[in-house]
């Protein structure tokens, strides 16, 4: 690992731009929405934006079906906004990370619209396609394992299908053909070279599939994914090819790479510095202890939540390092997700906090997390409008005909929507959002839960905040130091130990409401509480840190 990289230290803010900021009264975030705001983002001490995507879209999946790379989505701004957007954010001291989203593209890309005129079309071979079997079923039985549904289709009389890992409008690239993939390193330096500092890389560890396309055993058609596109092996000499191509020039730039399912060892083949891929990775196995198939809410468990990040933070030990999030735009709020969102709103939101923000890696929050932003709970179901919500419904509803309240509740509780709605900056009308009536509906509780609150007060969540990320950039325990367990098998703390030469950071955090008792004699002195003195009863939700100086 390079010590001397920007990113090891670094706290990235994540920022969906339509529901940050609307600079120009027509209901929707954009570019000069952020402008307007790294003054907000350089107090709370964030080092770096990723921004999800601002590229032509026809917004099926929240941009993440591109119809041009080159240019900027007009509803959220122009390219001189994004020109500026980087220049300002510099000026401000913090990198702009774009997305990069190379493994499908929206249909409405001209690759996609000239490739389905017909078989000669220059463009046809960007994509996967494949015919029917004899008995005129699917070309596969492969199945999203998020809405149940094929990832085959088939478009008027073109004879073949298309594979779409997302939704059809989401066509998958062909990697196989070198010039996609050229066309994809030429998109990346066209970027850098306007400054960008970093690209987040979606679903990149599915760019590779196994030749073939072949059907999956019918008793696992949800988990296929690691058979037979999922970390599939040929993925790394792609990722060797675009650092050769690209990242190469480019030493101070980030790349990181979104990679579910991964265990440590196949993450470390993606960031070993010594095999030239990427820099950072994203992995999910925390995140996703509670969702099951089709959207299924299972019941969260903290020790399963523990146990998992645990995991993980034990086997970066000197060889990985990793990102760490609790939040992000496909997930719910976290302190919805993980903690509690009503008595314990301000409590909860503080511990979640404090137990990332002082984990080893590159840490990520995800916009409005700092305020203890909450899911969102819309009285109306089709008030829920990302196409993933959409698509349990229809597919269990519809379809299959399963318990509607149920399957409501899923929704309610996993839904992306909750992560989308607009970013609650006061309590005038339209949580200062936006002018107008926003695109996605407000929460009701901007009113309570807000920035110009929440800035004006010592004790909140956003004081706290920006608390936590000073103490993080004061301590190099928290910026490097080792990681070690404690009270490992208790059900409702979580407490960990960071360490580096003869200093001692500890934490404790009662994820429980329940009264807990621990003994930190040996801890030295209280630094951080989200009660107010760190005694040896953890009441709901408390949390302290612990600072000693050994000899
Ligand atoms: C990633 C993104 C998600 C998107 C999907 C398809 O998982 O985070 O928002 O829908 O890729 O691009
Ligand atoms: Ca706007």
């Amino acid at each position: 690992m390079d010590k001397r990289k920007w990113w090891h230290h670094a706290v990235i803010y994540e920022i969906y731009p339509r529901s940050f900021k609307d600079s120009n009264g027509d209901g929707i975030g954009d570019i000069r929405g952020i402008i307007d705001k790294l003054d907000y983002l350089k107090s709370l001490g964030v080092n770096a934006i990723w921004l999800c995507p601002v590229y032509t879209s026809p917004n099926i999946d929240g941009g993440y079906d591109v119809a041009d790379y080159y240019n900027i989505c007009n509803e959220l701004g122009t390219l001189e906004d994004m020109e500026d957007l980087i220049e300002e954010a510099h000026k401000h001291e913090i990198k702009i990370i774009m997305e990069l989203v190379a493994n499908h593209t929206s249909d409405q890309h001209y690759w996609f619209r000239d490739a389905i005129k017909s078989k000669n079309s220059k463009y046809r071979d960007y994509y996967i396609w494949k015919k029917e079997k004899e008995d005129g079923s699917l070309p596969n039985n492969w199945m999203s394992s998020k809405t149940g549904k094929s990832v085959w289709t088939k478009i008027g009389d073109i004879e073949e299908y298309y594979l779409h890992l997302y939704t059809e409008k989401q066509p998958d690239l062909n990697w196989e053909n070198k010039e996609v993939r050229f066309e994809i390193y030429n998109i990346m330096k066209y970027w850098f070279d306007k400054g960008v500092d970093g690209f987040r890389m979606d679903v990149i560890n599915k760019i590779a599939k196994a030749s073939g396309l072949p059907d999956v055993p019918d008793e696992v058609p949800y988990h296929y994914g690691e058979m037979y596109f999922e970390n599939y092996p040929h993925v790394h000499n792609y990722l060797n090819e675009m650092y050769q191509e690209v990242l190469i020039n480019y030493p101070n730039n980030v790349a990181i790479g979104q990679t579910s399912g991964v265990s440590p060892e196949e993450a470390l083949l993606y960031t070993d510095a010594n095999r030239n891929e990427l820099n950072l990775f994203l992995q999910f196995e925390h995140v996703n202890i509670d969702c099951g198939d089709e959207g299924r809410k299972l019941e969260f468990s903290p020790y399963e939540f523990k146990k998992s990040i645990f995991k993980w933070q034990k086997a970066m030990d000197g060889r990985l390092w990793n990102t760490i999030f609790f939040g992000s735009h496909d997930l719910p709020r976290m302190v919805s997700h993980y903690g509690n969102d009503q008595e314990y709103h301000e409590k909860s939101a503080k511990m979640l906090a404090t137990i990332q923000l002082l984990l080893r890696g590159t840490q990520i929050i995800y916009m409005g997390d700092e305020i203890g932003m909450t899911n969102v709970n819309y009285s109306n179901i089709d008030d829920y409008i990302d196409n993933r919500s959409k698509s349990i419904y229809e597919n269990r509803v519809i379809c299959r005909h399963e318990d509607e309240e149920t399957v409501s509740r899923d929704i309610r509780a996993l839904a992306r929507d909750n992560a989308r709605y607009p970013m609650q900056w006061n309590d005038k009308i339209y949580a200062g959002f936006s002018s107008v009536n926003p695109w996605m509906k407000v929460n009701d509780n901007y009113t309570m839960i807000n920035v110009s609150h929440q800035e004006a007060e010592r004790e909140s969540i956003l004081s706290y905040y920006k608390e936590l990320i000073r103490f993080r950039n004061s301590e190099l325990a928290i910026a490097i130091g080792t990681f070690g367990t404690i009270l490992e098998e208790d059900k409702d703390l979580f407490a960990y130990k960071r360490v580096h030469e003869n200093v001692e950071i500890t934490v404790i955090a009662n994820m429980s409401i329940n009264e807990k008792k621990v003994s930190t004699k040996n801890f030295g002195e209280c630094v951080i509480s989200n009660y107010d003195d760190g005694n040896e009863k953890l009441r709901s939700y408390e949390v302290n840190v612990y600072k000693k100086i050994m000899d």
